[in-house]
């Protein structure tokens, strides 16, 4: 009975940095408690597989510590290849009889073998071209990927209380903020380090999702593939940085835009994709989250792209913050970064 009511902690383990968000609920409302992100060597996690598994629990407890969170219920994500995530269309029956036989139903949508994953599923809506049946949401894990993602937590002496999905935390953070209009369709683009995460809203209900394996990272490789500068300088000059000794800085923003462009090639293929798929519906904005959102140059690239205005969310937009407490205005400058942790923060126990 009491479970519900205790602190969770959303914890992101992102490939470039952990990120922790806890927040306290009140008449629905919530408030930021704590908020913190640590940094991983680029060498942690490298390819969505982990690398160095101590490195990452380090930073947990060191993040919590520094944080003084003591509470031990986490709730954290997965995302990547070993995440299938389906619209899938079936005969109507109810939740339990789906439950029963859902491993059945979905062995044909899964590339892996049935026995080696953990299957979700949430029923959507009647299909209105066929009354007869229903669209579904399936979600299918790798066990052993998932496995090695919650050994993290209970290396770190935590209880890992909530599995989600990285968009669908997403998702729940941006309902939270921004609301949603019925049949209204935004798309919502999370620009991480090493994977660009698209997904289409209708009203409140996910549509469509998709992964694509490139992201911040590309930038930087880019300008050391091209330029011939060390990892540490191309950050620098990713972030903004120009007079670094020896670069040219006109050449570092060709390199740039010519980077941002591709992966803004790249999230278009993936939005035309929902266009073909969903025939007339047209999205109306465009919502950007994860660190390289922060860049105004892939802001105005999406923008002239695909034609569609776009925004960066700010995931305290509806959380009260006290200003005695945390420095809003840096809060506003790496805000985009929190999407996910603060997606999970407002998880409860019990969730799945
Ligand atoms: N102003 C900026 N301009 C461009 N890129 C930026 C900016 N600020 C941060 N980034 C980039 O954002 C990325 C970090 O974002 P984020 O924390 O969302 O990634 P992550 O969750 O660790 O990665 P992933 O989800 O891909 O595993 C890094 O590649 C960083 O260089
Ligand atoms: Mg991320």
């Amino acid at each position: 009975m009491f479970a519900s009511k205790k602190d969770i902690v959303g914890i992101d383990v992102g490939s470039s940095a952990v990120k922790i968000v806890c927040l306290r609920e009140s008449r629905g409302a919530f408030q930021l408690e704590s908020v913190g992100i640590m940094p991983l060597d680029p060498e942690t996690i490298v390819d969505n597989t982990i690398m160095d598994s101590t490195a990452i629990v380090d930073s947990i407890q060191n993040l919590l510590k520094a944080l003084k969170i003591k509470s031990n219920n986490v709730a954290t994500s997965v995302s990547g290849h070993s995440v299938i995530i389906r619209k899938i269309n079936l005969p109507v029956m109810t939740d339990s009889e789906l439950e029963a036989s859902i491993q059945w139903e979905a062995e044909q949508y899964i590339p892996f073998d049935i026995s080696e994953v953990n299957i979700d599923f949430q029923i959507l809506s009647p299909d209105p071209q066929d009354p007869s049946q229903m669209n579904v949401m399936l979600v299918a894990a790798k066990k052993d990927f998932v496995d090695d993602h919650t050994a993290l937590f209970v290396e770190a002496g935590l209880n890992p209380v909530v599995m989600d999905i990285d968009c669908f935390a997403v998702e729940n953070m941006f309902n939270y903020n921004y609301g949603f209009v019925d049949d209204e369709i935004v798309a919502l683009i999370d620009l991480g380090a090493s994977a660009t995460s698209v997904s289409v809203l209708r009203g409140d209900s996910s549509v469509f999702t998709r992964d694509i394996q490139t992201g911040g990272n590309l930038l930087s490789e880019e300008l050391q593939k091209r330029l011939g500068l060390s990892s540490i300088d191309a950050e620098r000059a990713k972030l903004g940085e120009r007079n670094i000794a020896d670069v040219d800085p006109d050449a570092v923003d060709e390199v740039l835009s010519e980077a941002i462009d591709n992966l803004a090639q790249e999230i278009q293929r993936s939005l035309d994709f929902f266009a073909a798929t969903e025939n007339d519906d047209q999205i109306s904005k465009i919502y950007l989250t994860g660190g390289v959102s922060n860049s105004i140059k892939v802001k105005e690239a999406l923008e002239e792209r695909l034609g569609i205005p776009a925004e960066r969310v700010d995931p305290f937009r509806n959380v009260k913050v006290k200003d005695k407490e945390f420095d809003v205005e840096y809060l506003n400058a790496i805000g985009p970064m929190f999407s996910v942790a603060t997606g999970l923060a407002m998880r409860k126990v019990g969730d799945k």
